[in-house]
């Protein structure tokens, strides 16, 4: 038996999960409103909230699982890649929590943890896969070879695909995070209303810093033929855009499975709960004869739930770390 407490403070929200036996029986998910005002996270008031969230966080999922303190037998928690401040909140939560209860630590990357929250749930894909992992900060194709043996073979040169999203939605006066904002608007609108070139970029890379000049201008013409522009077309807009993000997205996955001759595919992060890149999968899975997998909602977006599950394979073999552990910003992946 094993009962772990997770923590995830890489960003924006205060997560904190328990994993009994490899079953998520808490994810908390404390999330921060107070950076809509500011249109993009601000690290400093992000690691103040933090510290405001985290201990009701941590009682709410004990609660939740129906657990105490003393039933756990080890603390797992995001070392990076995110934001210092935020990170230092949880690394240093954990590491306290770990000592008072003299019970041993687990480091985990984020960014494996995105994709480790495929084993959350059935069906669970078989090694190897290929994982789409698209969020606010990143934009990868990577090749899983075993729980932690995994291969970046493809990502960004410069912005996210939730970057392109987000700034999309700040040119059209929508509030942050705009992504799910995109999402809903789409699916009221028409994808091929207006066409955005796809950057030609080598690879399996992406570009996204050109894409998003490229929307910058097209708003910016149309408003001055039109000062309504937006409005009367905010449907079709994000509809062509969102549209756009997914085929850039799709053609590099479709080449990566070509080029590695995977068929099982998988996406996560936060952009793996856009609607319109969920339906494109299941499509493509049809026509293409892939296994696909996608994420439950509250595994894609970040949450202490991917943590626990990534620190639960660590804690089967003995992967512990040492208190004098800090956080990395950037982390090797
Ligand atoms: O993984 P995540 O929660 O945090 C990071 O580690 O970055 O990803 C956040 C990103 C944001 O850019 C947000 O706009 C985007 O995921 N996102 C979406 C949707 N939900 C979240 N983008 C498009 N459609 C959505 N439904
Ligand atoms: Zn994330």
């Amino acid at each position: 038996m094993s009962v772990i407490l997770a923590i995830e403070s890489s960003c924006d929200d205060t997560s904190v999960a328990v994993c009994n036996n490899g079953k998520i029986t808490a994810n908390v998910i404390a999330n921060q409103t107070i950076h809509q005002n500011y249109g993009g996270v601000i690290p400093e008031l992000a690691s103040r909230v933090h510290q405001q969230n985290i201990v009701p966080a941590v009682a709410q999922a004990l609660k939740d699982a129906n657990v105490t303190k003393q039933d756990i037998e080890a603390v797992a928690f995001t070392r990076g890649p995110g934001l210092l401040g935020s990170l230092l909140v949880g690394v240093s939560f954990a590491k306290s929590f770990a000592l008072a209860l003299n019970i041993p630590l687990i480091s985990v990357n984020h960014m494996h943890a995105h994709i480790l929250a495929h084993f959350i749930d059935d069906p669970k894909p078989e090694f190897p896969f290929l994982c789409l992992t698209v969020s606010g900060g990143h934009t990868q194709i990577v090749l899983v070879k075993d729980y932690f043996d995994m291969e970046i073979v493809g990502e960004t040169l410069d912005d996210a695909a939730g970057e392109a999203f987000d700034k999309t939605a700040k040119i059209l006066s929508l509030p942050y995070p705009g992504g799910p904002l995109i999402d809903k608007h789409a699916q009221l609108g028409n994808p091929l209303a207006f066409k955005f070139a796809e950057p030609q970029i080598p690879e399996l890379n992406f570009s996204f810093s050109g894409f998003k000049t490229s929307i910058l201008y097209f708003i910016q013409k149309q408003e001055k033929a039109n000062p309504n522009f937006i409005a009367e077309n905010l449907n079709d807009i994000c509809a062509s855009v969102q549209h756009s993000i997914i085929q850039i997205l799709m053609n590099k996955v479709k080449k990566a499975a070509k080029q590695y001759n995977v068929k099982q595919i998988a996406i996560a992060g936060g952009v793996s709960a856009n609607s319109g890149l969920r339906n494109t999968l299941n499509k493509m899975a049809d026509e293409l004869g892939w296994k696909v997998y996608i994420p439950a909602f509250q595994y894609c977006t970040d949450n202490a739930g991917m943590i626990a599950i990534a620190g639960y394979q660590k804690f089967l073999k003995g992967d512990f770390i040492g208190q004098e552990v800090s956080p990395q910003a950037r982390m090797e992946f």
